[in-house]
């Protein structure tokens, strides 16, 4: 394929470099002279490993060069990708100026080169960019529609800085956020031949995985650098635990605990965060991360809290107490917590759970809501429902069969779904559903 490259940074010259190996006819574009000269003599304007090689490889082997002028490589090729910089704002926003600019210039292009053009963003940019500023910029200034006169894709960017030609490669994956089929096949068949899962989704989703990746690498990195510095201060062997840590492929490095969902709880996980985070405080440790954790959790179960006040119904029934499925272990339960939020704001509350039933409850369980929620004893139902004959809002926080069976569709009573319910896919289009976080 003929291809333009737009910005000749580390993403751009590595794209250029490893596109034109693979056979493609490449044009870089960047309005630095000095990185265009550079690259038309055969050298990097980066310093990366392999990537003096492969630039001296493919630009004499006429397969790369590179241009300042826009018009001339839009001219020259069919598809483009966009590697501008989108660098903070002071004040932590993204600037999207380079972007903008250089989608204006590829606009005007195509509207005098016409024929469909199929720009591929992949510089990185929050969900909304692609849709809502830049393909109006681009219908503005190349006439005509997104995804019928001209192709638009996001195509975000996983390599690491250092091994990215081995990385382009060898990619973890890769995302093709597409505007329309077509848009999303020209992108395909640029990286035809490379392995890893294609995950073609559409345009917002691609933009938003970047960031879900890379707020979590620097999520895992603070997490491990402040369990370090608290173990060093209470004298353990920080690598000897996360070696230990890491080898545990069920809970730990797997995909257990990372779907949004419900604020956690139950008789371990507070408690022991707090206290790790006392023992750190007492070793004038600081660990922001971990002493945010139960605020975090928090202000989830607050949002639970406020999707109620926001349906503006009194008559509410809550499905679940106990802290999770299977259990009736109702200590530091979230949806306890929800409970007495919502009896102490006044809602008129009916609950059931099929595992907290007072005529089932044993021993210390039952002692436990007679003598530490004796209010909400009184409000325990005994069946579906009796609940959904009050509601008026419905709270689900099981994934009980016998509940999601008899959980009504429509505007009323209006769903609050705290556990993304099996179909919650279908029912987001239904008027009286609410998500807690999809
Ligand atoms: N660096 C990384 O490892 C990495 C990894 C993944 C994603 N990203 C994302 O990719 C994008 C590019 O990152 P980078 O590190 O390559 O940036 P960079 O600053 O190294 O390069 C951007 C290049 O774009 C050029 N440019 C700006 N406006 C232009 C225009 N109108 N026409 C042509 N060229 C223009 C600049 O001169 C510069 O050479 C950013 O959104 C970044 O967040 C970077």
């Amino acid at each position: 394929m003929r291809v333009s490259v737009l910005g000749l940074g580390y993403v751009g010259c590595v794209s250029a470099a490893c596109l034109a190996s693979l056979g493609h006819e490449v044009i870089g574009v960047d309005v630095n002279q000095v990185k265009v000269d550079l690259v038309n003599d055969g050298k990097a304007p980066v310093v990366e490993e392999r990537i003096g090689e492969l630039i001296a490889e493919v630009v004499a082997a006429g397969a790369l060069r590179a241009t300042t002028d826009v018009r001339e490589a839009i001219m020259g090729s069919e598809v483009s990708l966009v590697c501008v910089g989108t660098p903070s704002e002071p004040n932590g926003s993204l600037c999207t100026t380079y972007l903008e600019r250089v989608t204006e210039q590829i606009g005007a292009a195509v509207a005098e080169r016409g024929g469909r053009q199929t720009v591929v963003f992949r510089s990185t940019m929050l969900p909304g960019t692609c849709l809502d500023l830049l393909v109006p910029i681009l219908e503005k200034f190349a006439g005509g529609t997104a995804g019928v006169d001209f192709g638009v894709a996001v195509n975000p960017e996983f390599l690491r800085e250092g091994t990215s030609v081995r990385d382009f490669f060898d990619p973890p994956k890769t995302v093709i956020g597409e505007l329309d089929p077509a848009s999303g096949d020209v992108v395909a068949a640029l990286y035809d031949g490379l392995p890893g899962e294609v995950f073609r989704v559409p345009i917002p989703t691609a933009e938003a995985i970047k960031y879900a990746d890379n707020a979590f690498h620097g999520l895992k990195i603070g997490f491990a650098n402040e369990l370090g510095a608290v173990c060093r201060a209470l004298g353990v062997d920080s690598h000897q635990v996360i070696d230990v840590f890491l080898a545990d492929r069920k809970l730990n490095i797997s995909p257990a605990y990372l779907r949004p969902g419900f604020a956690f709880g139950g008789s371990c996980l507070p408690k022991d965060l707090r206290g790790l985070v006392h023992a750190a405080r007492q070793a004038d440790v600081a660990v922001p991360i971990l002493s945010h954790v139960l605020p975090s959790n928090d202000a989830h179960l607050q949002r639970a809290v406020e999707l109620v006040e926001r349906t503006g119904r009194r008559r509410v029934g809550l499905f679940g107490l106990s802290f999770k499925p299977g259990t009736d272990d109702l200590r530091e339960s979230p949806l306890v917590e929800l409970a007495e939020r919502l009896f102490g704001k006044g809602y008129d509350l009916r609950i059931y759970d099929p595992n907290v039933n007072l005529s089932r409850l044993l021993g210390a369980n039952r002692e436990y809501i007679e003598t530490r929620l004796p209010h909400l004893s009184q409000l325990l139902a005994e069946s579906v429902e009796e609940v959904l004959d009050h509601a008026e809002v419905c709270v689900v926080g099981t994934r009980d069969p016998a509940v999601l069976s008899a959980l009504p569709h429509g505007d009323s009573p209006v769903i609050v779904d705290l556990v993304h319910l099996p179909d919650a896919e279908a029912r987001r289009t239904e008027p009286g559903y609410v998500g807690l976080a999809w």
